[in-house]
This record gives C-alpha cells, structure tokens and sequence, in this order.
C-alpha cells in the first residue's frame, strides 16, 4: 500500500470512531471541521500532493477525493441518526399515552341568551313578534307614555341614569309596550327582550346592568286568564312540567289590576321548609305583569273600549337562577370558564 493509502486508512480508523463517539451535532461538527475543515487533517493531506512525483499525482487526488466522499457520507448518516434519536428520545420523555387527553375548548351560549332564546321561542310558537328597542329612551316613553306622570312616586322606584333633564338609560323593557303600539293598530302581540339600567348598588341579587323582557298582547277580548295561561306556560316551558305559578295582587302604573308572579321553587319543588332558594316559601318571584290600563290604551289613540290586553315584565337574571340553581347574579357577568362550562 502506498504511504497515502495507510495514512487514509489510519486516519479512517480514527474518523470512525470519533463520529460513532459523537453524542451531538455539536461534537459532530467539530469532528467534521477536525478532519474535512479548511485545515482539517484531510486538506493538510492533499496539500502534501504537491510534493509527490507528477506522475502519481492525479491518482493521489482521486483517492483523496474518493475518501472525502465516503467520510462526508458518514458524517451525513450520523447526522440523520441523531436527529432521529433526538426525536424519539423526546417523544419516550413527553408522550405518557396514559395520561388523560386535553379536552378541546369549546364555546356555548351564555345562559342569559339562552332563557331569552327559549322565551321567544316559545312566544313565537304563539304567534308573537320579537321586537328589539333602544336602550337610551326618552322619559315620555320610560314613564310618561306609562301611566307615571312626572310627579308620580312610582319614578323614584325606577332608580334611572339620567344622561340629560329628559333622557335615560331605559330601566325597563316596557318603553317598548308604546313604541310597539305608537306603530301599530292592534292586534299587537310582540315580545321584547333587553338590557336595562337601574342605579342599583351590586350584591348577589342586583346588577347595574341587567336584562328583562317585556310581553304584551292587545286585542278584542283579552283577558287576566290568557295571561295566566300564557305565563304558565312559558315557565313550565323554562323549568319544566311540574311548575306552577301564582299571581300575587300588586300594583303598577301601567297595569290595572296588576300582579306579582311566582312559581313554584325549582329548588325545594314547593315544600319550603329551609330551601335556601326561596326562603322557605315555597315559591320564587319572577317579576310584573297586568292587564294594560286604560290610560295607556287611550294614550296610544287605541279604543280602550273596544280592545284590552295584557303585559307583562320579567328579569332574565331571575329566571336563569332559578333554571340553573345560580346562588350569585354577578356570576353571569364574571363569566368564569368552569361556571359556564357547568351550564353548558
Ligand atoms: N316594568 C316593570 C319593572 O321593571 C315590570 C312590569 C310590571 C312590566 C308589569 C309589565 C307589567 O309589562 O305589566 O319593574
């Protein structure tokens, strides 16, 4: 064997094991610079090419080159053997196939919307319009256009933002009974729900901001025991076959005569006794409702002789804690992932 030759074979000796060595690509690189590098042990080998007899000098260069491209092929394989034993080393240390998979996040309809949406699924079954209104309103529809004169007490109840001497943010949904019947010869039978605003300080039962929807039905006819049956209805509608609702005299200005509404504790099923949810009563009170006064009939230019209809007002916030057993109103604006999750 020429000189050339075992110096090749010695140095691919040592090449070999420094590359089998190599326990990264870092280390693989310096082998790789050490022998291939611009003053590796290989170039320094055919620079000494110049010093041989010009005639065994092309074959010199040939095995020279036949030798760096089978340490470069070495040096690719190793690389590629790495990367792979890095991956899989990887994948034994993260992947534990029994540990329990992530759950993809999924959104869902707030509760809220979804009592508004199944109140007027309901009315529209039954022939209702859902009608939307503004939520700055001038006092003559808030109170005025209401049966509440200026004077009237019943205003202070109202707790209203005031944004100038004449317009508020509305406190209740039931502007909307005379935009609804400003526009409209009757029949009317609309339902309305939205956000309203009272000046109230926040705790467990009131927010700042909240929803209502208001009903009402205006025809020939009508009377107390359609709205009973209709309100009825919409209840076992939201909480289910075995509620029972009960109207409690009251007063309102726009409402002659008016009731509270209550239904039956979805908690305690009406047996009282320490239910937490309603007291003890038996029964949770869901909000206003009455036959439309004639004031308000003849207000609108309708024939308060000839027509009569009902009304009625309820919180959103309400109905949702009762349907979903919620014991904090504020959890429906803190709209905690877990807690709405649950509802889902
Ligand atoms: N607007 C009343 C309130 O917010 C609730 C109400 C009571 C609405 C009686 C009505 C009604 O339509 O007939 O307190």
């Amino acid at each position: 064997m020429s000189e050339l030759a075992n110096q090749l074979s010695e140095l691919r000796g040592r090449f070999d094991a420094a590359v089998a060595d190599a326990p990264d690509a870092d280390t693989l690189e310096a082998v790789r610079v050490a022998f291939l590098g611009r003053s590796g042990e290989v170039t320094l080998l055919r620079r000494g090419i110049g010093q041989l007899p010009a005639a065994q000098r092309p074959a010199a260069g040939k095995t020279i080159n036949a030798a760096v491209e089978v340490l470069e092929a070495q040096l690719l394989e190793a690389e590629r053997r790495l990367a792979t034993g890095n991956f899989d080393a990887e994948l034994a240390k993260r992947i534990d196939v029994t540990f329990p998979a992530i759950a993809p996040l999924r959104g869902s309809i707030h509760p809220i919307r979804r009592v508004m949406d199944d109140i007027c699924a309901y009315f529209e079954r039954h022939g209702f319009a859902v009608v939307l209104g503004p939520e700055i309103e001038p006092d003559y529809y808030n109170f005025d256009a209401l049966n509440i004169p200026p004077d009237h007490p019943a205003r202070d109840g109202f707790d209203s933002f005031f944004l100038t001497d004449h317009l508020l943010l509305r406190p209740h949904t039931s502007p909307m009974q005379i935009r609804t019947m400003q526009q409209h010869k009757p029949p009317v039978a609309v339902v309305t729900p939205g956000k309203c605003y009272r000046r109230d300080a926040v705790d467990a039962r009131h927010l700042y901001q909240f929803h209502q929807c208001e009903g009402l039905l205006v025809a020939q006819g009508i009377h107390f025991g359609h709205l009973k049956g209709m309100l009825t209805g919409m209840c076992r509608e939201l909480f289910g076959p075995d509620q029972q609702v009960r109207f409690r005299p009251s007063y309102f200005p726009f409402t002659e005569p008016s009731a509270e509404v209550d239904t039956t504790c979805p908690v305690c099923h009406g047996l009282g006794g320490t239910c937490r949810m309603c007291g003890g009563s038996g029964w949770i009170e869901l909000g206003g409702a009455g036959m439309v006064h004639p004031n308000v009939l003849s207000e609108m230019k309708y024939d308060a002789g000839a027509v009569s209809g009902w009304a009625f007002g309820f919180g959103l916030e309400r109905l949702a804690i009762v349907r979903y057993d919620v014991d904090d109103i504020r959890r429906f604006v803190e709209n905690e992932p877990d807690f709405l999750q649950q509802l889902a």
